[in-house]
C-alpha cells in the first residue's frame, strides 16, 4: 500500500479526496491537513461534511495537521486541493521533501515541466516527471486541470482523430466548483452569474497544453484557437457546456466515434467502466440524472448537431477534481513513478 496525505481536507474538493480516499484498494489515507483554523483537532469535529455521501467514520479520529512537509513525513504521496493563492509555495516544498504531489489547484499547471494531465487524454505528459527529476528534484508535481477544462477535454479526446481548427465553449458551472464559501445563497439563487474569475482564461490555455504533442521533453501547445465563455448557474454539482467545434465531419461520424472510442489507460481502481456515455435523448444529459455515472467519473455527452455542436457534462468535484486527481496518481503508480 502507498500512504497519502489530503492538503486542504476539510474544503470542498478536499472532502472529496477523502470520500475516494477512504476505502481506497491501493492509497491508505494517513494524513489530513488544512489551515491553523483546523489544525490540531479531530477531523470528525472539524469538517463540516457537506457530501451527497456518507462521513468515512474510519478517518473520524485523525487529527488535522498543519500543512507543512513536517506533517508528511509518513506520506508517500499528497493529494493538494489548497487555494491557489497558498498552494505553490507548499507544494513546491513538499516536491523539494520528496514527496510525488498531485494538485488540484492552478498555480503549477502551465509550468514547462510540469505535467497538466487528464489520464485518459494525455497520459504520455507524464514523462515531464523524469524532467523533474534531472533537474534535481526528489520528489514531483502533477497537476490536473480545471474542472470544466477537465469535462471539455474529456468531450473533445474521442472527436481529435478528426482535427480541430477552432473551438468555443460556452459553460453552465455548478456552485461548488466555487468552494463552501464561494457564492453566497442570495447571489445564486434564481439567477445566472455571467462571470466566474479567471475561468475562460484557464479554459483556453489549459486546453491547448493537455491536447498538445509532447517529444519526450517539450509539450508543444495544440495549434486550434480556444474561446471560452464561463457562467454559474444555481446547481450543486456538476459542469454543463455546450460546445461548438470545427471539425471535418458528419455528427453521424462523431456519434459513432463517441461510442467507439476507448481511453488509452486500463487497470484504474477510479476509472469508471463507461468513459464516455453518449445520449441520444434530446434533452440529456443533466446535471441531476447524470453526474454521478460511473461514480461521478463518466462524462455525458448529446445534443450532437451539424456545426459540429454538443453539450458535455460531468461531476466538477469528482471527474473535474479530487477523482481527477486520484486517477492521476493511480496511473503515476501504474507507472511506477511512486
Ligand atoms: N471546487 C471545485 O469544483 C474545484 C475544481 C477544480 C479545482 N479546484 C481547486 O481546488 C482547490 C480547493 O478548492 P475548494 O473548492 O475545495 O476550496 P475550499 O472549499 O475553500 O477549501 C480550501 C481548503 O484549504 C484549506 N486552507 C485554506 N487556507 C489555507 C492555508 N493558508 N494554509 C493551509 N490550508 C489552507 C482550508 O482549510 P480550513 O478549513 O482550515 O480553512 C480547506 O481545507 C482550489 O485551488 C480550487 O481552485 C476546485
Amino acid at each position: 500500500m502507498i500512504n497519502v496525505g489530503v492538503l486542504g481536507a476539510t474544503g470542498a474538493v478536499g472532502q472529496r479526496f477523502v470520500q475516494l480516499l477512504a476505502d481506497h484498494p491501493w492509497f491508505t489515507l494517513t494524513t489530513l491537513t488544512a489551515s491553523g483554523r483546523s489544525a490540531g483537532r479531530r477531523y470528525g469535529d472539524v469538517v463540516d461534511w457537506r457530501l451527497d455521501a456518507p462521513f468515512p467514520d474510519a478517518v473520524g479520529d485523525l487529527i488535522v495537521a498543519p500543512t507543512d512537509p513536517k506533517s508528511l513525513r509518513d506520506c508517500d504521496l499528497v493529494f493538494s486541493a489548497l487555494p491557489a493563492e497558498v498552494a505553490g509555495e507548499i507544494e513546491t516544498d513538499c516536491a523539494r521533501e520528496g514527496l510525488g504531489v498531485c494538485t488540484n489547484a492552478s498555480s503549477h499547471r502551465m509550468e514547462a515541466d510540469i505535467p497538466l494531465v487528464v489520464p485518459e487524454v494525455n497520459p504520455d505528459h507524464l514523462g515531464l516527471i523524469d524532467l523533474q527529476h534531472d533537474r534535481g528534484s526528489d520528489g514531483f508535481i502533477v497537476t490536473n486541470p480545471n474542472c470544466s477544462t477537465i469535462i471539455f477535454t474529456m468531450g473533445l479526446a474521442p472527436l481529435r482523430k478528426f482535427g480541430f481548427s477552432d473551438l468555443r465553449v460556452a459553460t453552465m458551472q455548478a456552485i461548488s466548483g466555487a468552494g463552501f464559501a464561494g457564492v453566497p445563497a442570495m447571489a445564486i439563487y434564481d439567477n445566472v452569474i455571467p462571470y466566474i474569475g479567471g475561468e475562460e482564461e484557464k479554459m483556453e490555455s489549459e486546453t491547448l497544453k493537455i491536447m498538445g504533442s509532447f517529444d519526450g521533453s517539450t509539450v508543444t501547445p495544440a495549434p486550434f484557437r480556444v474561446s471560452a465563455s464561463c457562467h454559474r448557474v444555481p446547481v450543486i454539482d456538476g459542469h454543463t457546456m455546450a460546445v461548438w467545434a470545427d471539425v471535418e465531419a458528419s455528427p453521424d461520424e462523431v456519434r459513432e466515434a463517441f461510442r467507439s472510442w476507448r481511453p488509452p489507460i486500463a487497470d484504474l481502481p477510479t476509472q469508471p467502466d463507461q468513459a464516455i456515455k453518449l445520449f441520444d435523448e434530446p434533452n440529456r444529459p443533466q446535471p441531476r440524472l447524470d453526474r454521478m455515472r460511473g461514480g461521478g467519473m463518466t462524462v455525458s455527452v448529446g445534443r450532437i448537431r451539424p456545426g459540429l455542436r454538443f453539450i458535455a457534462m460531468g461531476h466538477n468535484t469528482i471527474r473535474g477534481a479530487a477523482g481527477a486527481s486520484v486517477l492521476n496518481a493511480e496511473l503515476i503508480a501504474q507507472k511506477n513513478y511512486l
